[in-house]
């Protein structure tokens, strides 16, 4: 008879979106003249860029040729795209990353839940707490932790780094030494950001120890200081210890349209082995490709009219978050984030349990936002808010809590 995976079942409830999602649902079926605000999953609410869009319908219409019409994509990407990445994300950062050391993907999402199954089973994974679940419930599908500790609410085998609102939500470097260490910056959920002194840190660590660093660098077009880094390459030796993860959904409003990528460097080598051939093996066995069209509207990112309406996009999604982050403070809230990031990272108050004050904020403001502790334990006693609202519905937020 067949047996399932049963480290899934080690997993409790469900993923923290869906979990949020089912809960909302529920409330708005029970009260359906209530209006609203979401400001909870970190989804965009601004339509595509006009240049984006033409590079959307000038593809289309490709399509409908036989001359033009493509079919399957190249394995690692349209070199169109891949080109305009390295040019415009890491060329023009000082980062020697070629185009063929970049893999264009549905999202990064996909690529860091995946990007786990090119590593040995026996690895030590380090990951911070909070952290974006994603890089935990995956590594526990593989079967690389023990089981779920009710008590601590983690997972035995995995090596959290504490992000505490005294180390400015920063990880530290870790007591026991692991092999992979999944660091997202600027931070998903607290909207921490890292310097690039310090994440030389972290670079000079996994070099040293053989480690590997993911980084998630998904909200990096959110960065406004100048000492903050866009890429981990920035960073000296990184080429020989990281891979990076990118993502249009934030930068260009792709969450609906999926398109991202990961640069794997071909110095990064373990065991003699470079870990990029196995993530190029894994790219052509199970992914075939993102769409034609896709591709070329990723590409109108990178022209000079997607460069400015993506600017002012960005623009209006940090005007909400400085909104929501002068709005709790003068609320009285303790907040952070919202700097170098689309998050507002806020303490509940009366030390109210995440849970106990989203269903406050859900029943009495109409407001619904992230609980801390779906991103971990630590995560306990903070809140979510994001800034990828309307302006509209960001001000209405703002006034219904501070009216509370
Ligand atoms: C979030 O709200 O944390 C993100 O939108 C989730 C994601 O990007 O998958």
């Amino acid at each position: 008879m067949v047996t399932v995976n049963r480290n899934y079942l080690k997993l409790p409830g469900s993923y923290l979106f869906s979990t949020i999602a089912k809960k909302v649902s529920a409330y708005q079926a029970a009260n359906p003249d209530v209006e609203i605000v979401r400001l909870g999953i970190g989804d965009v609410t601004q339509p595509l860029a006009p240049a984006i869009i033409e590079a959307l319908h000038k593809s289309v219409d490709e399509m409908a040729n036989a001359e033009t019409f493509h079919g399957y994509a190249p394995d690692l990407g349209y070199e169109f795209l891949r080109s305009a990445i390295a040019k415009n994300d890491y060329e023009a950062r000082g980062c020697q990353i070629s185009a063929d050391e970049i893999f264009v993907s549905d999202g990064a999402k996909s690529d860091s839940g995946n990007i786990q199954e090119i590593f040995g089973i026996d690895n030590k994974v380090a990951v911070c707490d909070p952290v974006y679940p994603v890089y935990v419930d995956t590594n526990v599908m593989a079967g690389r932790t023990g089981d779920y500790n009710k008590k601590n609410e983690n997972f035995d085998g995995v090596i959290y780094m504490p992000c505490l609102e005294d180390n400015g939500f920063l990880p530290e470097l870790p007591v026991k030494t692991p092999d992979i260490i999944y660091l997202c910056f600027p931070n998903n959920p607290s909207g921490a950001a890292i310097t690039k002194d310090k994440l030389q840190e972290w670079v000079d660590y996994a070099n040293k120890n053989g480690a590997v660093i993911i980084y998630d660098a998904a909200y990096e077009a959110y960065i406004t200081e100048e000492n903050v880094p866009h890429s981990i390459y920035e960073c000296e030796g990184a080429r020989t210890c990281a891979i990076e993860l990118r993502s249009f959904s934030k930068n260009a409003g792709f969450t609906g349209v999926r398109l991202g990528f990961t640069v794997v460097p071909k110095d990064l080598v373990r065991e003699d082995v470079a870990i990029h051939d196995l993530w190029a093996r894994r790219h052509g066995t199970k992914f075939n490709g993102a769409p034609y069209i896709v591709q070329r509207a990723g590409e109108a990112v990178y022209s000079p009219e997607g460069k400015a309406q993506l600017k002012e996009q960005v623009a209006y999604y940090m005007r909400n978050a400085h909104t929501i982050y002068h709005g709790l403070k003068e609320a009285g809230y303790s907040v952070s984030g919202g700097v170098n990031a689309p998050y507002i990272w806020l303490k509940t108050p009366n030390n109210m349990s995440s849970w106990d004050f989203f269903d406050y904020l859900l029943e009495t403001a109409h407001v619904v936002g992230t609980p801390g502790s779906g991103f971990g334990a630590h995560g306990e006693g903070f809140f979510r808010l994001t800034a990828f609202g309307t302006y509209e519905n960001t001000l209405e937020a703002i006034r219904r809590i501070k009216a509370l």
